[in-house]
């Protein structure tokens, strides 16, 4: 099995630009054509959140667009940028999300087993999930303890150390950890946000954030660095699990580059 990750697509109205100045709507573009011409293709794709830049339906209408020429089925969870309802309106057709509350998802259907957490509170940039969408979670994950699964949110549940980012962190990932640290079959944690590749040892399990498909965020670690971007090569993840190797994680840059060339 193979999963496709992207993560931060932030699109905007169509003809409008991300921040002003980066076409994020024609990055998408790239990052559907780039998992499209994958041999062989993922079998299914994670949209890590921040789908849209500012939760409007007009955005929401020019993702789906884009996200329609996905040659394979895609899930979604909603990041800090996006508008719950309004997300939940824009994939009313995506049979596993809820019709009420958080838009924590369960999909069981391929080898591992997906799980979506929504990790938004509504109204603000930070993270966290409550008592009920952790109670959830255990119920869900208690379901299945046997099974290989990856569990996706938009919020790192750890310190990023770069200081504009950690304001918006996952503010206490302590309970999360304690859910998970309980099962097992947890084989990866993934989540985005901070538009960069991050990984950690956590809760039993390993941490990996996704890049953006758009810009990247400046790596400044000095307590008063300023936030920035970069429009550096964007990338998405590549998950292959095999059932004798287990879940080894690829990232794969989004862009045309000289080569292949031939080595002996
Ligand atoms: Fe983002």
């Amino acid at each position: 099995m193979l999963i496709g990750h992207i993560s931060d697509l932030h699109v905007r109205p169509e003809g409008q630009l991300y921040q002003g100045v980066v076409d994020s709507n024609a990055m998408l573009e790239d990052a559907v054509r780039h998992l499209n011409a994958l041999d062989p293709q993922p079998d299914v794709v994670l949209v890590g959140g921040d789908i849209v830049d500012h939760g409007q339906p007009d955005e929401y209408q020019a993702a789906r667009a884009r996200l329609a020429q996905l040659a394979m089925p895609f899930l979604v969870i909603p990041g800090n940028h996006d508008h719950r309802e309004n997300f939940r309106t824009a994939f009313a057709d995506h049979a596993y999300l809820p019709c009420e509350g958080a838009l924590h998802w369960c999909v069981d259907t391929h080898p591992v087993r997906l799980i979506g957490l929504d990790s938004c509170v509504p109204g603000r940039h930070h993270g966290d999930i409550d008592a009920a969408g952790l109670q959830w979670l255990r119920t869900t994950l208690a379901a299945a303890p046997a099974r290989p699964t990856v569990v996706l949110l938009h919020h790192p549940p750890f310190v990023s150390g770069i200081p504009y980012m950690d304001t918006y962190r996952y503010m206490d990932p302590a309970p999360l950890a304690a859910v998970l640290q309980d099962f097992g079959c947890v084989e990866l944690v993934l989540c985005g946000h901070v538009h960069r590749t991050m990984l950690r040892r956590w809760a039993g399990t390993v941490v990996a954030s996704c890049p953006s498909t758009t810009t990247e965020i400046a790596l400044r670690f000095a307590p008063d660095a300023q936030p920035q971007s970069w429009l550096a090569p964007p990338a998405c993840m590549l998950h292959r699990w095999d059932p004798a190797q287990g879940l080894l994680s690829h990232l794969s840059t989004i862009g045309r580059f000289p080569g292949p060339y031939g080595f002996a």
